[in-house]
């Protein structure tokens, strides 16, 4: 019975937002759901339906929300950033002087201005260095929020004080990020990761791709065909960034190399 209803919530939600939620976790859709139907203080899953039906726009914006779970927040698991920038060096000593970096999933924005600022640091010591971060998401509001880049002081909290200080401009208890240090090396767009085709700069070729935090939504199918993309996406010698509770499906192990013990870092081998 539940699952003829979710069934017909996520083909509601489809239709409206062109967000196609089949291919997520069905457990991870009820408990959403579930809590949904509580904050409106409905007692059965088919009363809310019946008040999804009567509030459709409002409602289906909500949900569609509620199921993109967009946590995030600047230097995520720190260290990751200090492997980066390591692997950036590595690459700049051997005259790799354009990095192409691809966020799958970034939320507001947290990730790739992290990544951007590490790769502005490294530049302003190389200036040969160029450097394109194409940044995902399939929800709309993350991707405004993203371009809007103002913060709340608990999403750069892992930031470096020199940092804070050099990238933001603080108001009162809220984070600005100035736009103007990575404006030509950012591009945002609204995008499902199993529709992408291309992007405005039709790059597609990656030599970092970060994927952090979002295979967790996923179906096992679809997971593989996640993994299909990436791989077909990363450049030769390319790293595979995955999230602190996440691992490297068995089938795809072989290919690839983990590049420091505990973080989750994979290189691809050639
Ligand atoms: C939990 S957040 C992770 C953010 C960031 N990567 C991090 O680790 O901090 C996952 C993001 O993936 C996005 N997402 C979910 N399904 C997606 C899809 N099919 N294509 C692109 N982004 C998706 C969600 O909207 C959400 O903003």
């Amino acid at each position: 019975m539940n699952e003829e209803l979710i069934k017909k919530v996520i083909s509601i939600i489809k239709e409206k937002v062109d967000i196609d939620f089949d291919n997520y976790k069905i457990n991870t859709i009820l408990r959403r759901l579930r809590q949904r139907t509580t904050i409106l203080g409905f007692v059965s899953l088919e009363d809310y339906y019946k008040y999804l039906i009567k509030n459709l726009d409002k409602e289906v914006k909500i949900l569609s929300e509620y199921f993109l779970i967009n946590t995030t927040e600047f230097f995520r698991d720190p260290m990751y950033f200090y492997y980066f920038n390591y692997l950036v060096k590595k690459m700049i000593r051997s005259n790799t002087m354009f990095i192409k970096i691809l966020s799958i999933g970034c939320s507001s924005g947290e990730e790739p201005y992290s990544i951007a600022m590490i790769l502005n640091e490294r530049k302003s010591k190389c200036p040969e260095l160029e450097y394109q971060i194409d940044a995902i998401d399939i929800d709309p509001e993350a991707i405004i929020e993203a371009k809007k880049a103002v913060y709340w002081e608990d999403a750069v909290k892992n930031v470096p004080y020199n940092y804070l200080k050099k990238y933001f401009h603080q108001t009162e208890n809220k984070y600005k990020l100035i736009h103007s240090y990575f404006d030509k090396n950012i591009s945002f767009y609204v995008r499902d990761i199993f529709k992408l085709k291309s992007l405005v700069q039709g790059l597609l070729q990656y030599n970092f791709i970060f994927a952090r935090n979002i295979f967790f939504y996923f179906k096992e199918n679809k997971n593989i065909e996640l993994f299909d993309r990436i791989i077909k996406m990363l450049d030769k010698g390319g790293y595979l960034i995955l999230g602190s509770s996440e691992q490297l499906l068995k089938e795809y192990a072989p290919l690839f190399k983990q590049v420091c013990p505990g973080i989750k870092i994979f290189e691809i081998l050639e």
